[in-house]
């Protein structure tokens, strides 16, 4: 009995000492993006591991927004404790903060005097704060961009386009030409599947058109005029004008099209400040030759790009809060921004790093970047934006394919987007 109770005591004692001695557990990190992205993610996380000495693991997610929201929304709904920290698209904060599975971040940034008025000001407000809590803060903002292929232009003598007729003129021509040589070139490469990435490219149409997805008012206008005209652009842009290539709607999507462009296949190509740094890496076929603009606009509309970029947060379920919080610290630092700035060509969540002379140096399309961002259009942030986005997609992407009018695709999509719309505000009262 003696030996029984002592063996009890030395167990429990051993479980104590074990426990007081056990390092904090690793955090858990979801990041996603290209795969030079995602190469990079890891380097930075083995600086932070020699700085902080808090151990990480990579949960490395697809490069697909739909996809990686899925991977998050299944843990977070399991309130599961990993993974602890992790980006979101800017479409989903609203979201994930609604659900209630985003940390509040006052108590840190207090605790820390951190300066938020870093920040681009207008994308806290709009994007990160939620019920007046700061629940995320942005790790890179994104907008959409024109490439174009500086060495062609000069070669036929046309210049930067500043509408789209002066793009399908211009991508008639060299198309004409270089398919002499290259069978597969085409005039203008762009997101068309079916995801997330083309109501991004749609919206670019609709506001450049003057149109949009949402009224002065707040209220949902898919089915317009100007709308219907953007669609109708964007369908002749592979099917009458046969400047963009008919897999346009069955599989481009950011990294497809980056490839195509990359490969010196186009002359044109619609993407996110990420392609800059792998389109100029040095085995590149198309580095030295290629520049950036903003997206055309008609005669009478207005330059757009559509608003994105990734936010971090921290799990309300995360079991190690402290150190989630010390590696977004360490992400959204200066020098952190500031290399991925450098290394990735993002457009740092941070304005102080804009007038970085090192920057402005080596990384001179910032000037565009920054002048892209004034002509920002954000996709609604709805609590049942998913939904919407899902409802227009489809239709988009069957107007893109051919099996519908633009007119019957935006009908369609706002008789469905109303009746969601509707359910929700029933279930709401
Ligand atoms: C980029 C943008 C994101 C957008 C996605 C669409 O990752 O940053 O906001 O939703 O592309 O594919």
């Amino acid at each position: 009995m003696k030996y029984y109770k002592l063996s009890i005591i030395l167990y429990i004692l051993c479980i104590l000492f074990s426990n007081c001695s056990q390092e904090p557990p690793t955090l858990t990190f979801a990041i996603g993006g290209a795969p030079s992205e995602v190469e990079y993610w890891e380097i930075l996380i083995k600086k932070f591991k020699e700085k902080s000495n808090i151990s990480v693991k990579i949960l490395r997610q697809p490069t697909d927004t739909d996809q990686r929201r899925q991977g998050l929304v299944i843990p977070l709904k399991a309130k599961k404790k990993d993974p602890d920290v992790f980006l979101m698209d800017v479409i989903w904060v609203g979201q994930f903060a609604a659900s209630d599975w985003l940390q509040p971040l006052a108590h840190y940034i207090n605790k820390d005097t951190l300066n938020v008025d870093v920040f681009f000001q207008s994308i806290i407000e709009q994007v990160d704060m939620y019920n007046k809590k700061l629940v995320a803060l942005p790790v890179y903002i994104d907008c959409g961009l024109l490439y174009y292929r500086k060495d062609l232009l000069e070669k036929y003598g046309c210049v930067i386009p500043e509408t789209w007729d002066d793009l399908i003129h211009c991508a008639q021509i060299i198309q004409k030409h270089e398919k002499k040589e290259n069978p597969q070139f085409r005039g203008f490469v762009w997101q068309g599947a079916q995801y997330e990435g083309l109501i991004c490219t749609f919206l670019e149409f609709a506001v450049s058109h003057r149109g949009g997805i949402v009224d002065k008012n707040g209220n949902i206008v898919i089915n317009c005029k100007e709308n219907i005209e953007a669609l109708e652009l964007m369908k002749n842009m592979i099917h009458s004008y046969k400047i963009s290539p008919p897999n346009t709607f069955t599989e481009m999507k950011e990294e497809e099209v980056r490839l195509f462009f990359d490969a010196g296949n186009a002359l044109f190509e619609r993407n996110w400040p990420y392609a800059w740094s792998l389109h100029e890496r040095e085995d590149s076929p198309v580095q030295g030759k290629i520049a950036i603009t903003l997206l055309p606009k008609t005669a009478d509309g207005k330059n757009a790009a559509a608003l994105g970029g990734w936010h971090i947060g921290i799990s309300k379920y995360s079991d190690n809060k402290d150190n989630a919080w010390e590696l977004v610290k360490f992400i959204i630092a200066y020098e952190t921004q500031k290399e991925l700035t450098l290394n990735l060509g993002w457009n740092p969540g941070r304005s102080d790093i804009y007038d970085d002379s090192e920057i402005k140096e080596n990384v001179p399309h910032i000037a565009v970047l920054k002048k892209a961002f004034e002509y920002t259009a954000a996709r609604p942030n709805l609590p049942y934006y998913t939904q919407l986005s899902e409802i227009l997609q489809r239709h988009i992407n069957a107007c893109l394919s051919g099996k519908l009018s633009a007119h019957k695709a935006l009908f369609q999509s706002q008789k469905e987007i109303e009746r969601i719309v509707d359910i929700y505000h029933v279930s709401n009262q």
